[in-house]
């Protein structure tokens, strides 16, 4: 989460400088740097954080500049859309919520460094996202709405918003095509990629996104707060797709799952391309509506250059490789911060046998209705090992055997999405 917080905090700079030009920023320049370089903000001249995580305040470091009233602090911000932005995964204090907000999220991160820069009782942070929302979760005329719960009594000098992945089957597209949790069910991987494109080719997702960021700017009076921008970020491509030795590697959670041939992982990382290409043309046609831009897509796809899954002479699934920035099915948070309590699966995050959400009779509506990807990844599972007694796991284990394979939704929704 850190590298995104230094691209998002660099954009909001950049937007926020008149001197720049506004189109994506930073990206391409620091393409090359390596994730330490990102953390001591010594790229560009600017830093994303005045502390590293490690509790050591980087003292000559410059303070982060977010956007806010012209010679004022920004006193508040507000985070809406999806899991990326709720950060799922990246560590909870106590109990997780439905939403599955994480501790290391980077909005969190952004408002510890806006906290850092004054009294915290002077700003204000609200933290509207939640994993599965869809952009239709964020319009005011739904219920609930990401939008009609945004409180504009308290201020927001800029928002956050990270949307789209489920409007275009992000999940369909990972349990086809790489984990298979519904086993035969799962559907073709070409089945899935094609709705995604037919999605993308369609009118609805442009206007939807338009429709949500204009509901964002309308409800905080943007002419009356000329200052008020919207940093709309991306997804990042998941794989090195030109190595040969992943060809013969498997994420499927079934034995002999799908093969992380090139081929596949060309045409995933492809599928992220074209979502960023439309993410970007629906902020520039906002844009075109007003005589300052309001609205920022930062696309931070290059920042995972090396971080990808599948990279050089790696075997996956690694689970010891650090330099991934995505999480496996299971794998631990990378969070830099080791002082609070890293995400990891213990005993304890085992769900009883019991549990709704692994009963093939009633867990698939509630499932589908919240989108998450951890309660559909286990619901599919329960239901599959239930029509098939034969199926085993990739380790060919009999699924009787596998019963500590029933972990919180968490443990397989964290997957694909930014390690902390
Ligand atoms: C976790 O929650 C406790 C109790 O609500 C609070 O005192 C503590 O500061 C929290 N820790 C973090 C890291 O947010
Ligand atoms: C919005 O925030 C204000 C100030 O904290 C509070 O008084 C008010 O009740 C909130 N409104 C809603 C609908 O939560
Ligand atoms: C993939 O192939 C390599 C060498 O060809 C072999 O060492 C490795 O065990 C294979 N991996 C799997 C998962 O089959
Ligand atoms: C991968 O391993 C091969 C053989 O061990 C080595 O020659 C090569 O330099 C390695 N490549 C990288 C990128 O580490
Ligand atoms: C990442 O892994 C390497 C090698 O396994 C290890 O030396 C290093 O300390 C790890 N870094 C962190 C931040 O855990």
């Amino acid at each position: 989460m850190r590298c995104l917080v230094f691209f998002i905090t660099t954009a909001l700079l950049l937007s926020t400088s008149e001197a720049r030009p506004r189109s994506s920023p930073s990206a391409v320049r620091i393409q090359a740097a390596d994730r330490s370089e990102y953390l001591d903000g010594t790229v560009l001249d600017v830093t994303s954080t005045a502390g590293d995580g490690d509790g050591d305040v980087v003292q000559a470091a410059p303070r982060p500049r977010l956007p806010g009233r012209p010679h004022r602090r920004p006193t508040g911000f507000v985070a809406f859309g999806d899991s990326y932005s709720a950060g799922i995964g990246t560590g909870v204090n106590g109990t997780e919520e439905p939403c599955r907000r994480g501790l290391h999220a980077h909005p969190m991160l952004i408002n510890e460094d806006l906290a850092r820069q004054g009294p915290s009782t002077s700003t204000s942070f609200q933290f509207l996202s939640c994993t599965g929302a869809r952009i239709q979760d964020l319009l005011l005329h739904r219920e609930p709405s990401q939008i009609g719960e945004f409180n504009t009594t308290h201020t927001a000098d800029f928002a956050l918003l990270s949307i789209g992945g489920n409007d275009l089957g992000f999940f369909d597209i990972m349990n086809s095509c790489i984990f298979r949790f519904y086993s035969f069910y799962s559907g073709t991987c070409e089945e899935a990629l094609h709705r995604a494109e037919v999605q993308l080719a369609g009118p609805d997702f442009e206007n939807y996104l338009r429709l949500a960021i204009m509901e964002i700017l309308d409800r905080v009076h943007w002419e009356k707060r000329p200052w008020f921008t919207i940093t709309v970020t991306g997804y990042a491509r998941f794989f090195n797709a030109e190595t040969e030795e992943c060809d013969n590697c498997s994420f499927g959670v079934w034995w002999r799952g799908p093969q992380l041939k090139r081929e596949l992982r060309s045409k995933m990382n492809e599928m992220v391309l074209a979502v960023n290409d439309k993410i970007r043309r629906s902020v520039n046609a906002v844009n075109r509506a007003f005589v300052m831009p309001r609205v920022l897509f930062v696309d931070y796809d290059s920042a995972f250059e090396g971080h990808r899954f599948c990279e050089p002479n790696v075997t996956e699934p690694d689970y010891t490789r650090n330099e991934t920035w995505f999480f496996l099915v299971g794998g631990s948070d990378n969070a830099y911060d080791t002082t609070t309590e890293a995400q990891r699966f213990t005993e304890g995050d085992l769900l009883p046998l019991s549990s709704p959400l692994i009963n093939p009779n009633v867990c698939m509506d509630a499932a589908a209705q919240s989108g998450d990807w951890g309660q559909l990844s286990l619901c599919m599972m329960a239901t599959a090992a239930e029509r098939d007694p034969t199926l085993r796991l990739s380790t060919g284990e009999p699924v009787a055997e596998g019963t500590s394979m029933w972990y919180v939704p968490t443990y397989y929704g964290q997957t694909f999405h930014p390690v902390g």
